[in-house]
């Protein structure tokens, strides 16, 4: 059943804040058009109560419909070492998911059944992203949702497609970060001029984070407070430049 809690466009989300990066009138407009500024955290954005039902409403009716993705460590990775400090590793991931590619898939099904995707594929979920980005993006775009519960991670990767024609230049992804009170902490960590010095908190309940893709990046495991079980979510496009 389709959840009220959802709403049809993603502007509906937004609290005035938000609503002035959409009208073009707030300082973060074009923020990721400066050189300097790969990536952004935001967590003025959102109305909190709107984004607390909705991540109510994802807890309750897409919990279960989600598939777990997981690339651990390579054993390989330390047993086919042959070099002292020549350690390589790809990207080691957890968490749980709904990869949009088809349709049929069960989880998109239920994201579609609730209302998510419709918000997700919202032209104001893109123009909001068109106005951080400060230059026109591609009409569409892909989805993609997670949950990431206690103890899940996403290792260091850079999210670079080189095989990809049209992402190989770079890309916008906008996540929108919804976090159970009960999370203790989960932090992104990026780098700038070569090294993973900036961190900031993805664990408050409502954030907007933006990438000007690609740069390397890492989020830490979830912890929730003691005896908790909670969850963070988010929604995630990724958009190519028109
Ligand atoms: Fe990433």
């Amino acid at each position: 059943m389709r959840s009220n809690a959802i709403p049809a466009e993603f502007e509906d989300l937004l609290n005035a804040s938000g609503r002035r990066v959409l009208a073009g009138s707030h300082a973060l407009c074009s923020a990721l058009a400066n050189p300097r500024t790969r990536f952004l955290a935001r967590t003025d954005l959102l109305d909190r109560a709107k984004a607390e039902r909705v991540r109510r409403a994802l807890e309750q009716s897409l919990a279960d419909e989600l598939e777990l993705m997981e690339r651990p460590i390579p054993p390989e990775s330390i047993s086919k070492m042959r070099h002292d400090y020549g350690e390589l590793l790809p990207k080691t991931s957890r968490a749980h998911t709904i990869y949009f590619e088809s349709r049929r898939e069960r989880g998109v099904k239920a994201a579609e059944r609730i209302g998510l995707a419709r918000m997700m594929r919202s032209a104001s979920f893109r123009a909001f992203a068109e106005a951080l980005a400060g230059r026109p993006l591609a009409a569409n775009w892909g989805l993609q949702v997670l949950r990431y519960g206690a103890g899940d991670y996403a290792g260091p990767h850079n999210d670079h497609h080189p095989e990809n024609k049209d992402a190989r230049s770079g890309y916008i992804d906008l996540h929108v970060s919804l976090c159970a009170p009960d999370v203790a902490h989960q932090w992104l960590v990026y780098s700038r001029a070569g090294h993973f010095s900036e961190v900031v908190s993805v664990a408050p309940p409502a954030t907007v984070t933006a990438y000007r893709l690609p740069f390397w990046h890492y989020t830490t495991p979830l912890v929730t407070k003691r005896g908790k079980d909670a969850a963070r979510w988010v929604l995630l496009g990724s958009f190519l430049y028109a």
